[in-house]
């Protein structure tokens, strides 16, 4: 037998920041929504809204979307205060209206963070991630002929390790939640997921060493161990990434300053 739910519709008003455009003044606009569905999910409301503003001729809200669950990282808003809004391990996508109640004024804004900037609405614009990705976060190999996945054996702990690191979708939330706007659980994520992994070590050193200057570059700030970025966390990443790439971090530098030019870059398992 199915287990019965409670279907019953109720009423929200979504405050929502509105920004013409990244130099526009902002605001909070109040939108009332009514016959809200506990199945919806947080965006599906934001559809349903906009419907109504443009059916008035307004401009509607601008959020960011794409995959709708959970992967790909676009959908970023604070909701409530919180990356994401209320829930744990989840991405705003994923966040079903059922979280609410009847007479929630629930508050929706950007991501704040200097390195990004609002473009418009809900909107922002995060291709510092992509800048720092540039920097190191690949591997240079041939592609084209894979070899056979047994060949190069994998400890069962790294491999798991390395997987958790890479479930980062690049969203962004750790950022937003960081009083300091720190990037660094993302980084850490990024050169953990390939500096845990053979593949990941001939460019090890260089990588971790390019990717911390390039987050510094972009205007983050920098870590100081409150863990509001693994709290907001939509893959629940922990902040013990961190603490893995400073001591890549320390590692590389050391080696760059004491070993010669020639040699500065090559890594090694550990
Ligand atoms: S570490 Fe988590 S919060 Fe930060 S960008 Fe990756 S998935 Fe998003
Ligand atoms: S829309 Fe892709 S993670 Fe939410």
């Amino acid at each position: 037998m199915v287990a019965p739910t409670s279907k019953k519709l109720f009423s929200v008003t979504l405050r929502v920041w509105r920004q013409a455009g990244p130099a526009a003044p902002g605001k909070f606009v109040d939108y009332p929504a009514a016959n809200v569905s506990p199945d919806m999910s947080f965006l599906e409301l934001l559809d349903v809204v906009n419907d109504e503003i443009t059916l008035k001729g307004d401009e509607p809200i601008a959020f960011a979307h794409d995959c709708r669950e959970g992967i790909c990282g676009t959908c970023s808003c604070t909701i409530n205060g919180k990356p994401h809004g209320p829930g744990k391990g989840i991405a705003t996508c994923q966040l079903y209206m059922r979280s609410f109640q009847e007479g929630d004024t629930i508050v929706v804004e950007p991501f704040r963070a200097k390195a990004f900037p609002i473009q418009k609405d809900l909107v922002t614009d995060r291709a510092a991630f992509d800048k720092i990705q540039q920097a190191g976060g690949f591997i240079s190999v041939r592609t084209g002929a894979a070899p056979d996945a047994n060949s190069i054996p994998v400890p069962k702990e790294d491999a798991d390790l390395a997987m958790d690191a890479a479930t980062c979708i690049g969203c962004g939330a750790c950022v937003a939640a960081c009083k300091n706007a720190s990037a660094m659980l993302f980084v850490a994520a990024k050169v953990s997921h390939l500096g845990l992994m053979p593949q990941g070590q001939p460019e090890r050193d260089k990588r971790v060493l390019a990717m911390v200057q390039t987050m510094d570059e972009a205007g983050f700030g920098n870590c100081t161990n409150q863990y509001e970025c693994s709290a907001v966390c939509p893959k629940l990443i922990s902040h013990d990434f961190i603490a893995r790439m400073n001591r890549d971090y320390v590692a590389a530098l050391f080696k760059a300053k004491f070993k010669p030019a020639s040699n500065a870059a090559g890594g090694g398992a550990g």
